[in-house]
């Protein structure tokens, strides 16, 4: 009868690439659950998927297993030769979880199996060098050491080909041991080579029905797939998540350029303007008259820098509309809400365009005071009465509308 457990729902905290070991992992935390052995050894580790996920299950079980992953981590012709890197990101992360228990033996197999005494291994898990000599060595070599409980995980008995040949190996295997097979994820033999490691193939793992056994190796598969899945996601989210930050940040740039021009012009306008409105003034006729060009410069003035905002605001709508959902997203999962061009993209966004043109309002207003400033201080007081009347919500507190009030 089939034994369900917590341990198969394992959600593994870590999974680094490759992963093509991941769809077991459900698997053999059922079975570390099940069988609870003393002691772990793992030919073959790289960057520390199916072993991790041993400790892991070891380690929420509260099992006190002793665990040990041998490699050279320097790879071989079918797992490919990799960096440093790989033992050094696995060793740093296996330091701060596992060390209690578990040890990474940097070494080969053969080396490390004179550390083992005979029959003290419950769990042994091959995945070395794949052609069929090589495994064969390994399970020969290491047999002795396994004990009565003793179970060999053997992974790749489904791969038929870069000189692949655990497959043949298992078929021979299977022939003089009890066993068990999972056909996905390129395939894991479970051989039970301790006596009394048989009655967890037949009272936990094995149904009453072939059917039901299919149905049995079919959920581990699913359940593996999932962790394959995700895997997938993580990777495609990582993708995305660099190339929204590459996107919005070019998008920020270009904004922030297009204010930066805006801006420049606006100065430039009205220095402009300054400039001819004081050549007229120094040469001017009639009080009245002069008061009322002074009027219609500052009225074009306005009109102008306000077009200027608006056409600013509606390039920056029209270019981000695209990325408003990743934008949002980018908000939602990160807490960069107060950067100042994002905080203003999504107010725009969002329609809450009031409270995204105050900081533009604001830089009109001091626009606005550096023009008063640059005209001839006799004509102030006028101009000031002027700003007084078009827009009384700017002045509210000057003193002058105060001291007014008071009056
Ligand atoms: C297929 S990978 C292991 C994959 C791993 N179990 C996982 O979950 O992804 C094989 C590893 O065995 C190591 N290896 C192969 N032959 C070895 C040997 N004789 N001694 C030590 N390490 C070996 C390689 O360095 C490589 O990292």
């Amino acid at each position: 009868m089939f034994q369900i457990n917590n341990s198969m729902l394992i959600e593994p905290r870590k999974l680094t690439w490759p992963y093509g070991w991941c769809g077991h992992i459900p698997f053999v935390s059922w079975l570390i659950e099940e069988q609870r052995p003393n002691v772990i050894v793992e030919l073959g580790t790289h960057s520390g998927n199916s072993y991790l996920a041993m400790c892991q299950a070891v380690a929420e079980n509260g099992i006190g297993t002793k665990c040990y992953a041998v490699d050279t981590w320097k790879g071989d012709e079918h797992a490919g030769n990799y960096d440093e890197d790989v033992y050094n990101q696995l060793f740093k992360y296996h330091n701060e979880h596992y060390a209690a228990f578990s040890n990474l033996m940097r070494m080969t197999f053969d080396e490390a199996n004179t550390y083992f005494s005979e029959k003290s291994i419950d769990l042994l898990h091959i995945d070395g060098f794949h052609t069929y000599d090589v495994v064969e060595h390994d399970f020969k070599n290491w047999l002795s050491k396994m004990s009565e409980n003793g179970i060999v995980l053997f992974h790749d008995i489904n791969v038929r080909e870069r000189n692949f040949g655990v497959w043949k190996l298992w078929e021979e295997l299977c022939t003089q041991y009890p066993n068990y097979e999972f056909k996905h994820s390129h395939g894991l033999g479970v051989l039970f080579v301790g006596k009394a490691s048989l009655s967890i193939l037949i009272e936990r793992l094995k149904t009453e029905s072939v059917n039901s056994d299919a149905l049995v190796a079919k959920m581990f598969a699913r359940l593996g797939e999932l962790i394959f899945l995700k895997t997938h996601l993580d990777v495609n989210e990582n993708v995305s998540q660099n190339k929204l930050n590459i996107d919005i940040g070019q998008e920020i740039d270009r904004v922030k350029n297009l204010i930066e021009n805006k801006q420049n012009e606006i100065i430039h306008h009205t220095d402009q303007l300054v400039k001819t409105v004081t050549e007229h003034f120094s040469s001017s006729v009639k009080k009245n008259e002069l008061i009322e060009l002074k009027l219609d410069i500052q009225q074009q003035l306005i009109k102008k820098l306000t077009e200027h905002i608006d056409y600013t605001n509606d390039s920056i709508q029209s270019n981000l509309k695209v990325q408003q959902q990743l934008l949002n997203k980018i908000i939602e999962r990160n807490s960069i809400w107060n950067i100042q061009p994002l905080r203003f993209f999504s107010l725009v966004l969002k329609g809450q365009k009031k409270e995204a043109i105050k900081p533009f309002k604001k830089a009109i207003r001091s626009l606005l005071r550096r023009l008063y400033y640059k005209f001839p201080s006799k004509w102030q007081p006028a101009l000031l009465d002027w700003a007084i009347k078009v827009h009384p919500s700017w002045f509210k507190n000057h003193p002058r509308v105060l001291l007014n009030k008071k009056k």
